[in-house]
């Protein structure tokens, strides 16, 4: 086996900040103690935010930085106990492409405790077609399931449905027997895609993007938000009593211009949720369910696989709104 490997590194030069394809040796590896075989790693809004030079926000808090917060792979060597080779692992999270080298390479050096067990149902592919966005739609469906909220209680809005997070969460949610309504911005391009999904209907983005009332029209019996900003703030005011908003994203913002009202005089609860920094056993709870819940037929039709190559180029497409459903990297293509 070659000694050197492929990964996309971002790096400065002279003040300039770049995230490239090159070629590393594996002494350059951090020492950690499991080393793993990557065979896919996956794009998430947050790898365009790490990548891309027209990111808002730095990710990389260490440089040069393997970017990249999720992988897929096969355990070649573990000083770990808990871990030996051939055994199948992903990693989501855990400050990859931030504190720590990632997944947008052939090789991976990771601390044990940031592996988790690939369930059987699924191959290392499909494990990265959900990624960190899948797992994280989990999370924001099984917050709303231990809500209380079951199928039959009402419309569950999904905003950013056409992006990573958003269309797994549509997936799940009509797997799992709820009426789902899609909000996006992109209705006629994705209205075939998301139908095909399982959404009942689907709403412009403009109606929740929109100043609101403190309290609108009791709609929602629960929420998966993606978006933050106005959209929140609406579907906050739209949310029946007793509801959940499930609230992980910002693409439409990080301010949320919202009241008291409805949390004080609709008993509501918004959830925040993160993927980062999950414990261990929500992690496999969420992988666990994700595996029972989602149909391979259906999961095939959200993503496209792409090489290490085309990091950048998707990165800042992902930043501009531009991509639909899943991006799987295939990091040996
Ligand atoms: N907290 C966590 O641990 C965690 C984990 C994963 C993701 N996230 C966050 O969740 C969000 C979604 O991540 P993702 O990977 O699914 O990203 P993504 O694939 O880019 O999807 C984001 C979607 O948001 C919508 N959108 C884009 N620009 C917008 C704008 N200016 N205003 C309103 N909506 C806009 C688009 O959906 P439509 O075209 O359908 O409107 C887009 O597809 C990101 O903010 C990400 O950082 C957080």
């Amino acid at each position: 086996m070659p000694d050197t490997y492929k990964a996309i590194l971002a790096d400065e030069t002279d003040g300039v900040f770049q995230a490239r394809l090159v070629e590393l040796t594996d002494s350059a590896l951090p020492p950690e103690p499991v080393l793993v075989d990557v065979a896919y790693s996956t794009l998430n809004y947050k790898d365009g935010l790490a990548i891309s030079a027209q990111s808002p926000i730095r990710i990389p808090q260490v440089l040069p930085m393997v970017c990249g917060i999720d992988l897929a792979g096969t355990v070649r060597e573990s000083a770990d106990p808990a871990w030996r080779p051939g055994d199948r692992v992903l990693v989501n999270g855990f400050g990859l492409s931030e504190r720590h080298w990632g997944g947008f390479a052939q090789r991976a050096r990771l601390k044990p405790e940031w592996l988790v067990r690939v369930p059987e149902a699924l191959s290392l592919e499909q494990a990265m077609a959900l990624g960190t966005a899948g797992y994280t739609a989990m999370l924001c469906v099984l917050a709303v399931e231990d809500h209380g909220v079951k199928p039959g209680d009402g419309p569950i809005l999904v905003t950013g449905a056409s992006g990573g997070v958003g269309s797994v969460a549509v997936m799940l949610l009509a797997a799992m027997g709820h009426e789902v309504v899609a909000c996006t911005g992109r209705v006629e391009e994705s209205r075939a895609f998301l139908e095909g999904l399982g959404a009942a209907r689907l709403i412009e983005r403009s109606q929740l993007a929109r100043d609101s009332r403190p309290l609108e029209s009791e709609t929602w019996a629960g929420v998966v938000d993606c978006v933050g900003g106005q959209v929140l703030a609406t579907a906050l005011a739209q949310t029946r009593y007793d509801g959940v908003v499930a609230m992980t994203g910002l693409t439409g913002g990080v301010a949320l211009n919202t009241t008291v009202m409805p949390f004080i005089l609709r008993s509501l609860t918004l959830r925040g949720i993160d993927s980062v920094l999950a414990p261990n056993e929500r992690r496999t709870r969420a992988w666990t369910r994700l595996a029972e819940l989602v149909d391979p037929a259906r999961l095939a039709e959200i993503y496209q696989v792409a090489g290490l190559a085309d990091v950048p180029g998707l990165a800042d497409q992902i930043l501009g709104g531009r991509i639909r459903g899943r991006v799987v990297i295939d990091v040996n293509a």
